[in-house]
C-alpha cells in the first residue's frame, strides 16, 4: 500500500507474533489531565495500527498494563531510592507481578515522564523487543532539548528544503491543524521538549499581540506533550514596535519596554519558554549598536524574563564582515572576556563548530573556553552545506563526533557532551538545539531519511552519550521494517553517509567550498564578492604551493584558543587528525599522508570514495525492493540517484578546480573529470 511517509517513524505498523498482543486488552492509567489523554490517544493508535485491536482500558489496577505516577504504594516493585535517581521527566517500565498476573508498569515522577515512558515502551513493542527482567529506566541528561525552526512569517523557511514553514499564520489561532498535533507527538517521542517557532533573522512583528494569539494557540497544543514554546526576539523591537528612539540595553526605557512586553507575553503563554536572540551578526541590531556588550545585551532579556522563570538562549554566532581576524576566532575572542558576566537564566548558544555547519568542522573552541557560563549546542539538522534535500546524509555520526570529542578543559575525559550537559562545570541550567528540517512536505523533511536526522537530533538531545548505530537501528525498525535483512544494509548506508558526503565535498577539512550564497553544489572558485570571507577561496587558500588553511600559530592562530594539548596535537600537521588536516594547516601537494600518497592524490582518491559509495548505495537499495512499499522505495531511489550524479559534478568541480594550481594528474583509481 502508500506511504507517503507522514506518520514518520510513529508507522504503527502491523506485527505478528509479539508476546505484547493482549496488552492493549486491559490498560489501567490513573489520573485525568491533557497529558493523560495524549497517552490514551498514543496507545489507541498503536494498538489499532499493529494489532488491528481497539484499547480496553480499566479501572482495574491488575490489568495488563498499568501507567501511573509513582507512589508509596509501588514501593515494593519499584524501590524509593531506585525512583529517586531519576529526574523529573524520568520514567521506570517494569515487568512486576500482581496478585499472582503478570503485569507491565509505567510510572514516573511527572505525568510527561509517563509520556515519555508509554512511547518508549510502545516503541519497544513496535521493535519486538524484550523487556530486560529488571526494568527499564531512563531519563533525559539535557534540561532543555529544543528544535529551532528558522521559519518566517511568510511561511518560508530560511535554509529549509521541504517546503514552507508547517505554521500556517493566517489559519492560526481559529484553525488548529492535525499537523501540530503530530508534530508534538513526534517530538515528545523522542523527548524534545521545546520549540523556537521563529527564524532567529527575527522580525519583531511576532511579538504583537496578533501573532502572540497565535503563538499561544500553538503553545496550547504542545503543552500537553511537555513542549515550550520559545520566540526569537529582536534586538530592535522596541524601536519597530515600541517606537522608542533606541533599543540601547542599559537604557531605562528599553528595559521597562521589554519588561512590559515580557509581561504581555506571559499573558498569553502562561508557561512561555524564552528568546533565542541572534545578535550584531550578519546585518542583524543588537548591543554593538550601542557599544554595549553581549553579555548587557543578554541580561537585558534576561532580566524582564527572570521572574517569570523564562530563559535566554543568546548566540554565539557573532562575527563582523568588516574584522580582518579569522572568522573562526571572532567568537571567542568576543565572548571569552564576557565569561561569568551572564546573568543566571542566560545560556550561550554556540554552533558545533566555529564556521558554519560545514560538512565537517572541529569543535568550537567556546565549548572549553568558557567555564562560568553555561553553554548550549547547537546542530544543524537541516543541510544547508549537506546537500539540501536530495542528499542522505545520517547526521549522527557528525553530532557524535563532536559531543564525543574530548576539550581537555578540566583534564583528560572534559568532553564537549559533558559540557553541553552541565556537568563539568556544575551549571544547572543546560540546553541543547537542533535547527530543523521540517517543513510542509507530506513526508516532512523531503528526503525520507532526513526525518531520521530530526529523530537523531531527539535522541543525542536526551542522551548525549548515546550510540549513532543505535539510534540508526531504532529509527530504520520504527520507520520501515525490523527485518534483519533489510535492516543491516540501510544501517551500513546511513552510518557511512556523512563521511561519504564529506569525502566527495570537502575531504581532509577542506571547508566552506560550496557554491555562492544557496551552498548548494561545489563552487570553490567563487571570489570577487563583497566580502573576502564570503569567498570560497579565502578558506581553502589554493596556491601552486598547495591547499588548506593554516591556523596555527604561523597563520591565525586560532589553535591557541584550544586547551593546550589540542593546541599542541593540531598544531602539527603529523599529529593532526587527517579529517581535519586542511582545517589546519596550508600543506604542499606533495606532502605525505599517512599512507604514504601524496596530499593531490590523497584528495582525488577520496572525492571518488565519496562518488564510488554514493554510486554503490543506489544498487543496495535497488537490492532491497519489496522488502517496503513501493512509494517510498520509489521516491528515496530517485534521490539517491540524484545524489550519485552529483557526488560525481562534486568531484569533477573540485578536482579540475584545484588541478589548476596542483599540476599535477590525476591518479590511477580516480576517473578522470569530464
Ligand atoms: C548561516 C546561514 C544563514 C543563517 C546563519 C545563522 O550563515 O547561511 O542563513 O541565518 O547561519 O545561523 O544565523
Amino acid at each position: 500500500f502508500a506511504n507517503d511517509g507522514y506518520k514518520l517513524w510513529l508507522q504503527y505498523y502491523s506485527i505478528n507474533n509479539s508476546s505484547y498482543r493482549e496488552i492493549f486488552s486491559s490498560v489501567y492509567i490513573e489520573g485525568e489531565s491533557s497529558t493523560i489523554d495524549a497517552i490514551k490517544d498514543e496507545l489507541a493508535r498503536a494498538s489499532k495500527g499493529m494489532f488491528d485491536e481497539d484499547v480496553v482500558e480499566s479501572s482495574d489496577e491488575g490489568a495488563n498494563l498499568r501507567i501511573q505516577l509513582y507512589d508509596q504504594g509501588l514501593r515494593d516493585v519499584i524501590p524509593e531510592d531506585e525512583m529517586n535517581s531519576l529526574s523529573e521527566q524520568g520514567f521506570f517500565i517494569k515487568e512486576i507481578n500482581y496478585n499472582g498476573a503478570s503485569q507491565v508498569l509505567i510510572t514516573a515522577k511527572s505525568q510527561i515522564g509517563l509520556l515519555y515512558g508509554t512511547f518508549r515502551f510502545l516503541q519497544k513493542i513496535q521493535k519486538n523487543e524484550k523487556l530486560p527482567t529488571y526494568g527499564f529506566k531512563d531519563a533525559p541528561t539535557i534540561e532543555h532539548r529544543i528544535l529551532n525552526h528558522w521559519d518566517n512569517l511568510d511561511r518560508t523557511v530560511e535554509r529549509g528544503y521541504s517546503g514552507f514553514s508547517i505554521w500556517n499564520w493566517h489559519r492560526l489561532p481559529r484553525h488548529i491543524d492535525q499537523q501540530y498535533i503530530d508534530y508534538a507527538r513526534a517530538n515528545a517521542s523522542v523527548g524534545i521538549n521545546g520549540t523556537v517557532l521563529t527564524n532567529v533573522n527575527a522580525n519583531s512583528l511576532i511579538l504583537t499581540p496578533e501573532y502572540l494569539e497565535k503563538v499561544a494557540a500553538l503553545a496550547e497544543v504542545f503543552r500537553p506533550y511537555g513542549i515550550k514554546v520559545y520566540l526569537t526576539a529582536r534586538f530592535s523591537s522596541p524601536i519597530e514596535l515600541g517606537k522608542l528612539e533606541t533599543a540601547d540595553p542599559l537604557d531605562p526605557e528599553v528595559k521597562k519596554w521589554w519588561a512590559d512586553k515580557v509581561e504581555e507575553i506571559y499573558d498569553y503563554i502562561p508557561d512561555f519558554g524564552g528568546f533565542l536572540v541572534k545578535a550584531d551578526s550578519e546585518g542583524q541590531p543588537g548591543p554593538h549598536n550601542y557599544k554595549r556588550t553581549q553579555a548587557e545585551g543578554a541580561n537585558l532579556l534576561a532580566d524582564a524574563l527572570k521572574p517569570y522563570n523564562g530563559i535566554v538562549m543568546w548566540r554565539a554566532f557573532v562575527y563582523s564582515e568588516e574584522s580582518p581576524e579569522d572568522r573562526a576566532k571572532q567568537a571567542y575572542n568576543e565572548f571569552k572576556p564576557l565569561d561569568g558576566q551572564f546573568r543566571d537564566n542566560v545560556i550561550v548558544q554556540v554552533k558545533n563548530g566555529a564556521i558554519d555547519f560545514q560538512p565537517r568542522e572541529p569543535f568550537h573552541s567556546l565549548f572549553g573556553g568558557l567555564e562560568k557560563t553555561p553553554l548550549m549546542m547547537e546542530f544543524q539538522i537541516t543541510q544547508e552545506y549537506l546537500g539540501h534535500d536530495t542528499h542522505l546524509a545520517f547526521l549522527a555520526p557528525m553530532y557524535e563526533e563532536i559531543l564525543q570529542t574530548d576539550t581537555h578543559a578540566k583534564g583528560e575525559g572534559s568532553t564537549v557532551s559533558k559540557i553541553v550537559s552541565g556537568q563539568l562545570f556544575n551549571h544547572s541550567l543546560s540546553a541543547i538545539a537542533g535547527v530543523s528540517n521540517i517543513g510542509s512536505d507530506r513526508n516532512w523533511t523531503g528526503h525520507h531519511f532526513h526525518q531520521a536526522n530530526w529523530f537523531a537530533f531527539g535522541r543525542l538531545a536526551w542522551n548525549p552519550e548515546e550510540k549513532s548505530s543505535n539510534i540508526a537501528d531504532d529509527w530504520i525498525k520504527l520507520t520501515f521494517s525490523s527485518n534483519e535483512e533489510f535492516v543491516r544494509p540501510v544501517k551500513d548506508v546511513m552510518l557511512a553517509s556523512h563521511e561519504m558526503v564529506v569525502n566527495y565535498m570537502t575531504p581532509l577539512g577542506l571547508h566552506h567550498i560550496m557554491a555562492w550564497d544557496h551552498h548548494y553544489g561545489p563552487g570553490p572558485w567563487v571570489t570577487g564578492k563583497h566580502r573576502e570571507d564570503w569567498n570560497s577561496t579565502y578558506y581553502h587558500q589554493a596556491s601552486e604551493y598547495g591547499i588548506g588553511f593554516d591556523r596555527t600559530a604561523e597563520g591565525s592562530d586560532a589553535l591557541k584558543q584550544y586547551h593546550p594539548e589540542l593546541e599542541k596535537q593540531w598544531s602539527d600537521p603529523e599529529t593532526t587528525p587527517e579529517k581535519f588536516l586542511l582545517w589546519f594547516h596550508h600543506l604542499p601537494w606533495d606532502y605525505t599522508l599517512e599512507n604514504g600518497e601524496i596530499l593531490w592524490d590523497g584528495l582525488a582518491k577520496r572525492y571518488q570514495e565519496g562518488v564510488d559509495e554514493a554510486r554503490s548505495n543506489v544498487e543496495v537499495w535497488r537490492s532491497l525492493e519489496g522488502f517496503i512499499d513501493a512509494e517510498r522505495y520509489e521516491h528515496v531511489l530517485s534521490f539517491l540517484k540524484i545524489q550519485a550524479e552529483e557526488a560525481e559534478w562534486w568531484k569533477n568541480a573540485c578536482l579540475l578546480y584545484f588541478q589548476q594550481y596542483s599540476q599535477k594528474p590525476i591518479p590511477e583509481g580516480v576517473e578522470k573529470p569530464e
